[in-house]
């Protein structure tokens, strides 16, 4: 069960929709045409947008994008996948236009177009353009600067609420997945903890994470009964631990109230977008004990009260509806490239006496650590986007597109292999000995890489190497 607007709230977007075309009588509920004048042959009333449902992944065939599919069908082997819905990622003002000589191809508009035209019932977009953005490392930095709150209102995420609005696209579920990293990062990157940096700091102290969020919220919300916001809610490996878990549902709460229409406008929580956590581990339990040690003892586990996704988003679902979320908020847990299958995959739980040795033997999740996150190598294709697949998850998603880069190996100047500018952050280079945040640990990341968001075919190979289920 999902949060529905009340009736009455469901009239009153009605009516505001409709009262430049129409006059409205509502009796009991039920919204007619007035049967005077011009209108009185008026044929019943068709909504223009879809009522709020549920949980919007119910029965509905979700759009794949084209241009992601093409380059996924351009891979040997990969027409295996190229059917499967990936999120669009909406990580620039360009990206909603995709002018001439933007490297976007496709628009907003385009792409509800092409999910009109193809039937599809729901169509998944990543909001990523705050201020300031990615606070905590440089490889996803994004054009806006700490302080340009009026730019993301006006020239992002207004014209995104305007085409969504659009009542055109009423009969299509619109998913905006909003602001990923965000909001975590001013929980564990924006003090005095280790690892905490001067950019997250500063997003923290002028407000503009906040702010941005719900002005996000509030202005899709409104966009129409069709579309529905899920806020990135980090991973168990990020805010799995009691000194992060309640502050943070503690701070989406009060975020959410602050938006315009409070509570409703959230509709649930994304995990694990473009990360490597492992959505169910076999063989390691957070109750598992070795020689009567617990697991949470263990340098990998690290006193986390979470060892994967599955267990890690329910349980925050929990905490968020504690935190004052209405109950019927639903969670989508990011599976693109979480299934840590192939011949590295543990098959029986390890029949070592040492606890470092017995958890590092037993857990699927092949990561050095887990903070690390850039191009994972041993990463494998998850779960396949799935509606519904256990209690209280309104669907298993492929948020982050297989095969395109989390961030560069080495800094690539702007020119041709980095015609936006990205970033390098060193969390993408193999040869990297890490930082607080992933325990100073090497990175794990994939030799080659190219800036985060181009396409990757070695690390899109080794995914579907390693798939899990197999593919
Ligand atoms: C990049 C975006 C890209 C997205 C999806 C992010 O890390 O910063 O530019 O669209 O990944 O691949």
């Amino acid at each position: 069960m999902k949060l529905t607007p009340s009736p009455s709230a469901r009239r009153s977007r009605l009516r505001r929709t409709l009262a430049a075309t129409a006059t409205l009588v509502v009796v009991a509920g039920v919204v007619a045409y007035a049967t005077t004048g011009a209108n009185a042959a008026t044929p019943p009333v068709t909504p223009l947008a879809e009522a709020h449902v549920a949980n919007p992944y119910s029965g509905a065939s979700v759009y794949v994008n084209p241009d992601w599919a093409a380059k996924a069908n351009a891979e040997s082997g990969g027409s295996r996948i190229a059917n499967q819905p990936t999120g669009i990622w909406l990580d620039s003002i360009a990206a909603i236009t995709a002018p001439s000589g933007s490297g976007y191809t496709t628009s907003l508009r385009q792409h509800l177009d092409n999910a009109l035209a193809k039937g599809s019932k729901l169509i998944q977009f990543v909001i990523y353009d705050l201020p300031g953005r990615d606070c905590a490392a440089l490889a996803s930095n994004g054009e806006l600067g700490p302080t340009d709150i009026g730019r993301y209102r006006t020239e992002y995420i207004d014209p995104i609420a305007a085409v969504q609005a659009d009542t055109k696209y009423g009969n299509i579920r619109i998913v905006n997945v909003i602001e990923i990293d965000s909001l975590p990062n001013l929980i564990t990157n924006a003090d005095s903890q280790d690892g905490a940096t001067e950019a997250c700091r500063t997003m923290k102290a002028n407000g503009n994470y906040v702010t941005g969020v719900q002005y996000a919220l509030s202005k899709l919300h409104a966009a129409g009964t069709n579309v529905y916001n899920y806020i990135d809610a980090a991973h168990h490996g990020w805010l799995g631990w009691d000194s992060n878990f309640t502050p943070a549902a503690t701070l989406f709460a009060s975020t959410a109230q602050g938006a315009t229409g409070g509570y409703a406008t959230v509709d649930g929580f994304i995990t694990n977008t473009a990360n490597y956590s492992a959505l169910t581990e076999p063989y390691l339990k957070i109750s598992s004990s070795v020689g009567g040690t617990s697991v949470r003892q263990s340098k990998w586990v690290d006193w986390n009260q979470y060892v994967d996704e599955l267990t890690y988003t329910q349980a925050f679902r929990t905490q968020l509806i504690s935190a004052g979320f209405p109950s019927g908020i639903g969670m989508l847990i990011d599976t693109s490239r979480n299934g840590w299958g192939g011949s590295a995959r543990p098959t029986a739980a390890s029949t070592s006496t040492d606890l470092n040795t017995w958890v590092n033997q037993s857990r699927v999740d092949r990561r050095i650590h887990a903070g690390n996150w850039c191009n994972q190598s041993g990463a494998g294709l998850g779960e396949r986007p799935k509606a519904a697949p256990a209690t209280g998850i309104d669907a298993y998603v492929w948020m982050k597109p297989p095969g395109e880069s989390d961030g560069s190996s080495s800094l690539i100047p702007t020119g041709p292999s980095n015609p936006g500018g990205k970033g390098f952050d060193q969390m993408c280079d193999p040869s990297y000995g890490g930082n607080p945040r992933n325990g100073n640990n090497a990175s794990g990341a994939l030799a080659n890489s190219p800036v985060s968001g181009a396409w990757f075919s070695a690390q899109f190979q080794e995914l579907m190497r390693n798939a899990y289920p197999a593919l």
